[in-house]
């Protein structure tokens, strides 16, 4: 057990003296306001594992605005603002950092995964809410009892011993988002699940709970997934508590797959470090990777239910993937197969890269086609070209084309080759005014 000066130095030492401060500073004003205040859930669990400090999570006794809108906790210049409906409040402070305020509240299901309805609480009937052990634990921020671990429900051992551990036997039915979280943790903290509670997830599975939810919630959970850095071991995870449909069919060849995956890693990495100032959805990737040897209405289907942006082109990539590397094989020149790649999305170009060894030729032209010739245009621009005599309409552009692609593949550089370019190919006469 921690004493509570343990605590204090862990705050201290692992969070450092302006967070400590911060902390004793909401604990002083919430006792004056007759509002106790909590560190709850995940930065709990991150402080006893010795894990950096991360946004942080204060569950309160009491009324929410009046404590994160008093007076001196803006005083630092932090900005406070409210989320009326859902009764809460985030501090953000000038050196980025952040804090959620929240009601203490008690949930009740009234069916099975439904969201819940919510009344106010105690911290007690608010760690009793939640859904693991490791997260249901918090610090009191009362000065006469700071630093005070409150673990009703025997976290701080099942950290200890790296198991997971619901609360009750309805958890999982009652919010089935929780099967994924565990599964979360499980990759993330390599834990694994406690014998009770991996017969409730049994039990839960065999009533198809997850096909309750909602696309959205369902698809949101997917993705944080998708998005651990370890995806690899979450997706034997995933395999290993029978998780497979919910992704697709179970893989026939996982080594391959997991191959694939850890190459969408590499391509990633590379794109991030080569075109820093671009966006790229990550989970697109990973969907076309996962999907590229399934059935299409197997991948369409499950758009149809989740939100995904830009999911359509995920589908349009997968229609076009099977086909494309025989035709960049038969590309010879340069244009062609810039042609090619163009048809595809980025998040497609990367996942058909991920399917090469890092240095196949194949790489190398989706690579240099992101690098460089993606962004190569005509080097004359219809204003020029019209200067040059060429009447406006549908040929200019045909023009503007193939002066593009003369310069993808090598034929000409700048302008004045451009110019000769077109006298050899008979698009200009060959004596210019
Ligand atoms: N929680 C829960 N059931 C859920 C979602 C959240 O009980 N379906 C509780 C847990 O106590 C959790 C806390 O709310 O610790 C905060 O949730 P969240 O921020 O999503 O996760 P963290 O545990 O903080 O983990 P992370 O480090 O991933 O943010």
């Amino acid at each position: 057990r921690f004493t509570t000066p343990q605590i204090r130095q862990m705050l201290q030492r692992q969070w450092g003296d302006v967070l400590l401060q911060r902390l004793e500073v909401i604990g002083g004003i919430a006792a004056r306001l007759g509002t106790p205040a909590y560190l709850v859930g995940g930065c709990v669990r991150d402080l006893l594992q010795n894990r950096p400090a991360p946004d942080l999570d204060l569950a309160i006794e009491g009324d929410v605005r009046a404590l994160a809108e008093s007076p001196p906790l803006q005083q630092p210049h932090a900005q406070c603002q409210l989320h009326p409906r859902f009764g809460t409040a985030t501090l953000r402070y000038p050196d980025g950092f952040r804090l959620d305020f929240a009601r203490c509240r008690i949930e009740h299901y009234p069916a099975p995964a439904t969201l819940p309805e919510v009344r106010p609480g105690d911290i007690h009937s608010d760690l009793a809410r939640r859904d693991f052990t490791i997260n249901a634990m918090a610090v009191d921020l009362n000065p006469t009892t700071f630093g005070e671990l409150l673990d009703p429900h025997g976290g701080r051992a099942d950290l200890r011993q790296g198991l997971l551990r619901v609360l009750h036997a309805g958890s999982f039915l009652d919010d089935p988002t929780r099967i994924l979280r565990g599964l979360r943790f499980a990759v993330r903290f390599q834990f694994r699940l406690e014998k009770g509670t991996r017969a409730l997830l049994r039990e839960a599975l065999a009533q198809d709970i997850l096909a309750r939810l909602s696309g959205a919630r369902l698809w949101r959970e997917l993705q944080y997934l998708l998005e651990l850095s370890d995806l690899p071991i979450a997706l034997e995870r995933l395999g290993a508590w029978r998780l497979w449909p919910l992704l697709r069919p179970e893989p026939a060849d996982m080594e391959s797959l997991l191959v694939r995956i850890r190459r969408g890693h590499q391509e990633i990495d590379w794109f991030r470090r080569h075109c820093p100032d671009e966006t790229l959805f990550d989970a697109a990737v990973w969907l076309t990777i996962l999907w590229r040897d399934i059935p299409w209405t197997e991948a369409e289907k499950r758009l149809h239910y989740w939100p995904v942006a830009g999911g359509h082109r995920i589908l349009r990539d997968l229609r076009l993937l099977p086909d494309m590397p025989g035709a960049l094989t038969r590309a010879d020149r340069p244009s062609a197969a810039g042609r090619l790649w163009e048809r595809l999305s980025l998040p497609g170009l990367l996942a058909l890269c991920a399917e090469y060894p890092e240095t196949d030729i194949m790489v190398e032209s989706g690579h240099q086609h992101l690098r460089r010739q993606r962004w190569l245009s005509s080097p004359l621009n219809g204003k020029e070209l019209q200067a040059l005599g060429l009447t406006p309409g549908p040929r200019l552009g045909e023009v503007l084309e193939r002066l593009r692609n003369a310069r993808l593949d090598g034929e000409i550089k700048d302008k004045e080759t451009a110019r000769q370019w077109l006298i050899g190919q008979g698009i200009l006469p060959s004596i210019q005014p």
